[in-house]
């Protein structure tokens, strides 16, 4: 078999500690305690073997990175690298002077998360206090300190009508780009599923809102889009298809094709106190379990898409079917297509249950 060819980006989760409680959560739904967490030389060898490999840009995650006091040191060693670097951030305690240090370090550009417009419901979807006015606050202080700026906004049910109010506040927060990506399933969010699931009606109002955005804003605030598999008819290319273009190495080193492998059972991951991120990428039996189109299934298997989504998402596929190789269920090809809707149509027209939070 020829070997893969270089990963693009890599997603270091340098720690699960995090300020927040969201209910849509990706993470994990066991946590890594701190005291496994990768040391900083851990880390910088991870860095310097990415960059080796052909990685170009490393995207610092967590949890909340801020809470890692090495995060300025593996930022500017990454830059050393010739990395790309982005910060992934909820920008809770965020100070000017961290803002400051993080620009100093090299960082290229910060993510900032954003739960709602209104400041109640900011708090109720992170499970936290004062969340809108610090996030106004680390927008300020990011922007102030020259750092090019993306906002996310996870979408549901309970932050749709907002949609409108969350452009205008990616403007008002300098942000060249806004990410309006609906939750997508896995983790935690799996377990709020019901109290998340927007309408059909909501999910096509939102698709209008972008797109006339997008027309009226050209030139000043790019927005990524990203629908919700619930209601889709194809399934995304999750991670850009399983070991091609991603990977991820967790709070205590193990290296994961994506953020929720660790739910498929029976998969074991190598972890780089052990092996090096180049030996993994080419030759861990996890990376290699799903990559290309070998393994898959009819209808897959003889499906001209099948190098254009690489069978859609295999977190998803065993959440909802019990087989992680099986067709994921976005997909109106696969038998478990129709199931996953009426799931959807019937969990959004429910009343909302009350969101179970996580605490770290
Ligand atoms: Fe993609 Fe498989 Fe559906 Fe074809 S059958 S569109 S490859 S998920
Ligand atoms: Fe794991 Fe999609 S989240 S493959």
């Amino acid at each position: 078999m020829r070997p893969p060819d270089p990963p693009f980006a890599l997603l270091a989760e340098l720690t699960h500690r995090c300020p927040l409680a969201c209910p849509y959560c990706s993470n994990p739904l066991t946590l890594a305690r701190a005291a496994s967490e990768l040391e900083t030389d851990e880390w910088r060898r991870v860095l310097d073997e990415a960059a080796k490999l052909g990685v170009l840009q490393v995207h610092f995650s967590g949890g909340e990175p801020l809470i890692r006091k090495d995060l300025e040191l593996l930022i500017a060693h990454a830059g050393q690298c010739g990395l790309y670097t982005n910060l992934i951030t909820s920008g809770m305690a965020l100070s000017p002077a961290r803002a400051t240090a993080l620009a100093q370090a090299g960082l290229d550009h910060a993510q900032l998360s954003l739960q709602d417009t209104d400041a109640l419901n900011a708090d109720l979807f992170s499970g936290s206090k004062n969340t809108l006015a610090q996030k106004t606050a680390a927008a300020a202080m990011l922007r102030a300190a020259d750092l090019p700026l993306t906002l996310n906004a996870v979408m549901h049910r309970g932050n749709l009508a907002h949609l409108e109010a969350m452009i205008e506040t990616a403007l008002a927060f300098g942000a060249g780009r806004l990410e309006v990506a609906h939750v997508q399933y896995y983790g935690w969010a799996l377990r709020n599923r019901a109290a998340l699931m927007p309408t059909r009606a909501q999910i096509d109002l939102a698709t209008q809102i972008v797109t006339a955005a997008r027309a009226r804003l050209s030139g000043r605030l790019v927005i990524d889009y990203v629908v919700p598999d619930y209601y889709a008819t194809r399934p995304k290319a999750c991670m850009g298809g399983w070991a091609q273009r991603f990977l991820n190495v967790d709070p205590a080193g193990n290296v994961l094709p994506c953020h929720a492998a660790q739910s498929i059972p029976d998969m074991h991951f190598d972890t780089v106190r052990e092996k090096s991120l180049g030996e993994i990428w080419r030759n861990s039996a996890a990376f290699n379990r799903f990559r290309g189109a070998g393994w898959m299934p009819e209808p897959c298997q003889s499906c001209e898409r099948r190098e254009v989504d690489w069978g859609g998402c295999r977190c998803q596929a065993l959440a909802l079917t019990g087989d992680a190789g099986a067709t994921d269920p976005a997909c109106a090809l696969s038998p478990h297509h129709a199931e996953m809707l009426a799931t959807a149509q019937n969990e959004a027209a429910a009343p909302a249950p009350d969101f179970i939070y996580r605490r770290y």
